[in-house]
């Protein structure tokens, strides 16, 4: 009995100090989100799960090595030990409960974090090889960053245009996938004004590691006024067919791979591209004219230029988008 009293405070002080140290090493980032809130609950109580049960194994284990050795000499053998059916039933029956309980906490936990709030706004997320863009249809506008209204619900409903990515701010806690030809949901209230970063967790190719954007949780004021901001932008740039065409460029993630100042990229960088002379892999020469851009923007492996792999997604560009692509390339010399 005597024994089984010292194990017992040893496993609780263990467990105590197992939990203290978990929570000092700071595993998860800041808490910014409402969904995270929930989340951070139910993963509190699996670390104290999980320290609880760590020194149940691990202290009886050590005790008996210390306590139990063999005296010097004595070359006796252990007491025989045909098993324990109370023992069995009770380390059988316990856990199932645990398990039970943590099933039931989990399916409530989920539930409240996928809950659908009626006055959602709702922002249109595409995945693409490799960018993010976000479109606002409450007010026409459409955007590679993701600014969110503070305390506002929001929707993500999200679809990639070609492989599988993830939408993951580590900060909200939770993560779903872009899936082309399906639209995924994600909800989300942010609660805390910041910048944070939305990364790619699904690899999705050779510039996975480099597909993030900021996302910036600003107050209602700051909100409508970037709003406003960026529908003025699109209006000015509905204009001209150049503009038009910087519009399409920026928001559908041309950058990620094309420089705009002769810089070297993913592909080919478009400053002084127009008119210019470019090598393709057979080793002939082709002027990039504007068939050639057109071209090469609605079939991107038709004429590979040397040096360069034929990596380029396909964009659903209307003809007249691609001319005024074309124009707006034109524009960079
Ligand atoms: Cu998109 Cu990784």
């Amino acid at each position: 009995m005597r024994h089984f009293v010292i194990a017992g405070i040893l496993v609780i002080v263990a467990t105590v100090l197992m939990y203290m140290g978990l929570n000092a090493a700071h595993l998860m980032p800041v808490n910014a989100s409402a969904q995270a809130t929930e989340i951070d609950w139910m993963w509190n109580l699996q670390l104290m799960g999980m320290a609880f049960l760590f020194s149940l194994i691990v202290i009886p284990m050590f005790y008996s090595l210390a306590v139990f050795r063999p005296k010097k000499g004595d070359t006796t053998d252990a007491e025989h030990i045909e098993g324990n059916t109370p023992l069995e039933i009770t380390w059988t029956v316990i856990p199932l409960f645990v398990v039970v309980i943590f099933a039931y906490l989990g399916a409530g936990n989920l539930s409240r974090t996928l809950r659908i709030s009626p006055d959602a706004m709702v922002v249109n997320v595409t995945g693409i090889q490799w960018d993010w863009k976000f479109e606002y249809p409450e007010y026409g506008i459409t955007t590679t960053e993701l600014y969110l209204p503070v305390d506002k619900a929001v929707v993500l409903k999200m679809t990639s245009n070609d492989v599988i990515h993830s939408f993951w701010v580590p900060e909200f806690r939770v993560k779903q996938d872009l899936v082309p030809g399906r639209v995924t949901e994600l909800r989300i209230t942010p609660t805390v004004i910041d910048d944070y970063k939305v990364r790619c967790a699904e690899l999705c190719g050779t510039s996975h590691y480099s597909m993030e954007e900021f996302v910036r949780v600003v107050d209602d004021t700051a909100f409508a006024g970037w709003i406003s901001e960026q529908q003025a932008i699109a209006q000015e740039a509905l204009a001209t067919p150049e503009g038009h065409g910087q519009l399409l460029v920026t928001t559908n993630g041309c950058a990620a791979c094309h420089s705009i100042n002769g810089e070297p990229g993913i592909g080919p960088t478009w400053f002084g591209l127009a008119g210019s002379q470019e090598e393709l892999e057979d080793g002939s020469i082709v002027i990039a004219d504007d068939a050639y851009l057109f071209e090469s923007i609605r079939d991107p492996r038709a004429k590979v230029v040397k040096g360069f792999n034929p990596t380029m997604p396909l964009y659903p560009f209307t003809d007249e988008e691609i001319a005024d692509i074309v124009a707006y390339i034109k524009t960079l010399k």
